[in-house]
């Protein structure tokens, strides 16, 4: 399948769909509660649109089947980097088409831009239950960054970072 992905801007008339894409990925994947208030950020596409380069993986008949949002150094979204680094966040794919190899698509076209923008490396991070993403991101090349790992205001155990090395 994956070599008949689009991977792409969303358009605006696709954010409700894409946010709702990626609650149900969360929820879906053992990620986050139905009841988590996180929920709603995770929901808002409209905001990762705004704030950094909101992408999509979408099958030859235009469904949507996952998303990622790619930041630069500097963008509201990106929470990690440095001059010279990019981020990805609230990586995502439709529950129904997991194991197909959207997510390592949607990652690849992070790697591709972070490149193309001469980046020398691209961090993340990912929450403890994450495990499936875990897997995919070392399956990938990226290295966990103990160093790195923090802890947003409110939480009870600390994001897990990685780092890929371009
Ligand atoms: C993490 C996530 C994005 C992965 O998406 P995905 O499209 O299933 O990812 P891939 O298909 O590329 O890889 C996942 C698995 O499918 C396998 N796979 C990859 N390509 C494949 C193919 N062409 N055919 C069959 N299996 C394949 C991989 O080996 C991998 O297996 P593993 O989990 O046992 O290591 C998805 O599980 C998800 O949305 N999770 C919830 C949200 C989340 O945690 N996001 C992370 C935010 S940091």
């Amino acid at each position: 399948m994956a070599d008949d992905l689009t991977i792409r801007p969303a358009a605006a008339g696709e954010y409700a769909i894409i946010g709702d894409l990626t609650a149900d990925a969360y929820v879906d994947g053992g990620v986050m509660a139905a009841t988590d208030p996180y929920l709603a950020r995770v929901r808002d596409a409209a905001s990762r649109a705004a704030s950094g380069l909101l992408l999509v993986a979408s099958a030859p008949d235009g469904t949507i089947l996952g998303t990622v949002t790619f930041c630069e150094h500097g963008s509201p979204y990106a929470q990690l980097t440095a001059t010279g680094e990019t981020e990805f966040r609230m990586l995502a794919v439709d529950p129904r088409q997991r194991g197909h190899g959207v997510g390592a698509a949607l990652v690849g076209d992070v790697v591709r831009r972070s490149r193309e923008l001469g980046a020398v490396r691209i961090r993340l991070s990912t929450g403890r239950r994450m495990t499936a993403a875990q897997r995919l991101y070392e399956r990938l090349g990226f290295r966990r960054t103990p160093d790195r790992d923090w802890r947003p205001p409110g939480a009870v155990y600390p994001l897990r970072t990685y780092v890929f090395d371009l």
